[in-house]
């Protein structure tokens, strides 16, 4: 078997769908083995049976916001494939932009302990649970970012605050975990998922595939430098392959890999966000 990830394990928060899913396929075609955790099992289930290799594919049930879960998911993955290489840490919610000032303060407080419950304290607690495992395999962690670590309007301010809050457990996990265990980050721009939202909105069952559904052809293109570039998840997993391979990235640490079609380059769509208030 030929791959950069070969003989590698990898364990992945909500790899059961969208650009998770995509990086497992993604790992396992690489060469490593890999544990998929999400909330349902039986989905997680029909992923490792249509995967490419389900022997080197194992699901997990498991709550990101529960910790005991979460050490359960890494022992499992120990006892099945020996020892944790890489954690991605990457289940999250989205908050479909929700401006501060279309939130009463009731919303405002819950969607506030729901997203970050799931989107930071969910990236904490995998970390948590993972570094003994990462420290033995000198492995690493690669953290599911966004352009929403260092743009503004790409959420709302709860879902830019906690991708921005991420990318600060990153340097400082960066940091502590040195020189044993790299941290990184791979920053996504637009994917085509099923990226759902709060439960505290009535937005769980939405889905951010519906929003890209909407582009029909005489759709303007979005307002990044690469407006054409794919939206599809498989064609974002490039550099979690990369920052997982010691090979590859052995001396990279604090780092993110922007994949987000040029946002950091582009001049201003529109000149402020609150004209209509
Ligand atoms: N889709 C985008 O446009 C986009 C852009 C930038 C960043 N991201 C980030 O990508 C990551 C993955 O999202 P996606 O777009 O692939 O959407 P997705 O909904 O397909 O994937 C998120 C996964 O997390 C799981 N999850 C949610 N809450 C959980 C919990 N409490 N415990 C366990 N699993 C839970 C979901 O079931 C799902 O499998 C998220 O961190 C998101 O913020 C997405």
């Amino acid at each position: 078997m030929s791959g950069w990830l070969v003989g590698n394990t990898a364990l992945i928060t909500g790899g059961g769908t969208g650009i998770g899913r995509a990086v497992a396929e993604r790992y396992l075609a690489e060469g490593a083995s890999v544990t998929i955790v999400g909330r349902n099992l039986d989905q997680l289930e029909k992923v490792v049976a249509n995967s490419a290799d389900p022997s080197r594919m194992h699901a997990v049930a498991a709550d990101v916001r529960d910790s005991e879960q979460l050490h359960q998911a890494v022992a499992e993955t120990v006892s099945r494939f020996g020892k944790l290489d890489t954690l991605v840490a990457n289940a999250g919610l989205w908050d479909y932009q929700r401006q501060l000032t279309r939130l009463s303060a009731r919303e405002l407080a819950d969607t506030f302990d729901e997203v970050f419950s799931v989107n930071v304290k969910g990236y904490f607690l995998a970390a948590e649970a993972a570094w003994r495992e990462l420290v033995k395999s000198r492995g690493s962690i690669v953290m599911t970012l966004s352009n929403a670590s260092f743009y503004v309007n790409g959420g709302g301010p709860v879902y830019t605050a906690s991708k921005h809050a991420c990318l600060g457990l990153l340097r400082e996990l960066a940091y502590e975990l040195a020189p044993k265990v790299r941290v990184n980050g791979v920053a996504c721009g637009g994917m085509n998922t099923d990226l759902r939202g709060p439960e505290s909105l009535s937005m769980n069952e939405r889905s951010i595939s519906a929003s890209f559904a909407k582009r029909g052809p005489g759709s303007p293109p979005p307002p990044i430098p690469l407006h054409d570039s794919s939206t599809d998840p498989k064609d974002f997993t490039g550099p979690y392959v990369l920052l997982a391979s010691r090979e590859q990235s052995g001396p990279i640490t604090g780092e993110t890999i922007s994949i987000d079609g040029g946002m950091g380059v582009r001049g201003f769509s529109s000149d402020a966000g609150g004209d209509h208030l």
